[in-house]
């Protein structure tokens, strides 16, 4: 039998950085995903292709072998095989499989593509073997593959892929679903400059531990978020793009900005969004804009024209879609 799952990236509004330290954080899921196809083999090998990436190969016990991209490879392929053993060893499966891994995802740009990957390969593999896991307990499985990528990751990514909607998400336990929301006008901005979160993560560690100044930075960064979140619920967009204007500018002071991002969100202001900031970790990757709809395509232009790649995108009520073919 066969399974296709899918699930979303996200975009944060609030709070990253933050949210590591147990402030509250505002995730929005998004329309572009990340599809995983699964099905058992008669034999041992876990078999994983990744088309978009031009890596495929297969991994019997630890070893490694390249069919595509290289011994290298498997540097890519490792989170996802991490995923697979998390349910194999839980529900006690011996035999291989084969996976195909499909994302219009851009990767390492602050949209959760690993996440949403892990959680897709999780949920597919419990589908194959009948496996009846919680949607909580999906996301307890698929944080191990999302601490090799990510080292210490405080799980919003991972919940938000799962759940799909819009929540607030605050260490150790808080996952407040926020009622459907209409439509949040966004525009995001590419910078096309990857980065790794682990690595911004460990250096926001690092400033923390030698500058008193930057837990109050993080506070704050807390303290908007949740103001964020009650401006969001009441639809006030133009407070909604005040606050997140803010958050950048307390990310900035986090040291996580680039003059690209600046840029960017400087830009978008000046095209009349309501606000903008750099979203997921920083150091490259995403900001994202909220105008009105009138002035998206406005600010999508004020991105492409300041050299960034303007990607467009919707929020998405969808989170984790599993399908069984026979
Ligand atoms: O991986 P990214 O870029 O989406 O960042 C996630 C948000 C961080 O707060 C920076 C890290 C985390 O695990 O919460």
């Amino acid at each position: 039998m066969r399974v296709r799952a899918s699930a979303p990236g996200k975009v944060i509004l609030f709070g990253e950085h933050s949210v590591v330290y147990r402030g509250p954080a505002v995730v929005l899921a998004i329309d572009r995903r990340v599809e995983v196809s699964a099905e058992p083999r008669n034999d041992t090998k876990i078999c994983i292709t990744t088309p978009d990436i031009g890596i495929s190969g297969y991994y019997e016990g630890q070893r490694y072998y390249p069919v595509s991209g290289g011994e290298t490879g498997s540097q890519h392929l490792r989170p996802i095989l991490a995923a697979c053993r998390s349910v194999m060893d839980l529900l006690q499966i011996e035999s291989g499989l084969d996976l195909r891994v499909n994302s219009d995802l851009p990767m390492a740009v602050g949209l959760g593509s690993s996440a949403a990957l892990s959680v897709a390969v999780v949920a597919a593999l419990d589908a194959v073997w009948d496996g009846k896991l919680s949607v909580e307990r999906i996301v307890e499985l698929s944080m191990p593959s999302e601490r090799i990528v990510h080292g210490t990751p405080s799980g919003i990514d991972n919940t938000i892929a799962a759940f799909g909607g819009g929540l607030v998400y605050e260490l150790p336990r808080r996952v407040e679903r926020l009622p459907d929301l209409d439509e949040v006008p966004l525009v995001l901005g590419n910078t096309g400059v990857r980065r790794s979160t682990g690595k911004l993560v460990a250096w926001v560690k690092n400033f923390k531990e030698r500058n008193s100044s930057v837990e109050k930075v993080i506070d704050a960064i807390a303290y908007v978020a949740e103001q964020g979140r009650d401006a969001l619920l009441e639809a006030d967009m133009k407070r909604v793009g005040e606050l997140m204007s803010m958050n950048h500018g307390l990310l900035w002071a986090l040291g996580v900005s680039t003059p690209d991002l600046d840029r960017l969100v400087s830009s978008s202001l000046r095209a009349g969004a309501y606000g903008a900031k750099l979203t997921g970790a920083g150091g490259g990757g995403c900001m994202v804009a909220v105008s009105t709809k009138a002035r998206q395509a406005a600010v999508s232009k004020a991105i492409e024209r300041s050299g960034g790649y303007p990607l467009s995108v919707k929020t998405s009520k969808k989170g984790l879609l599993v399908q069984k073919e026979p």
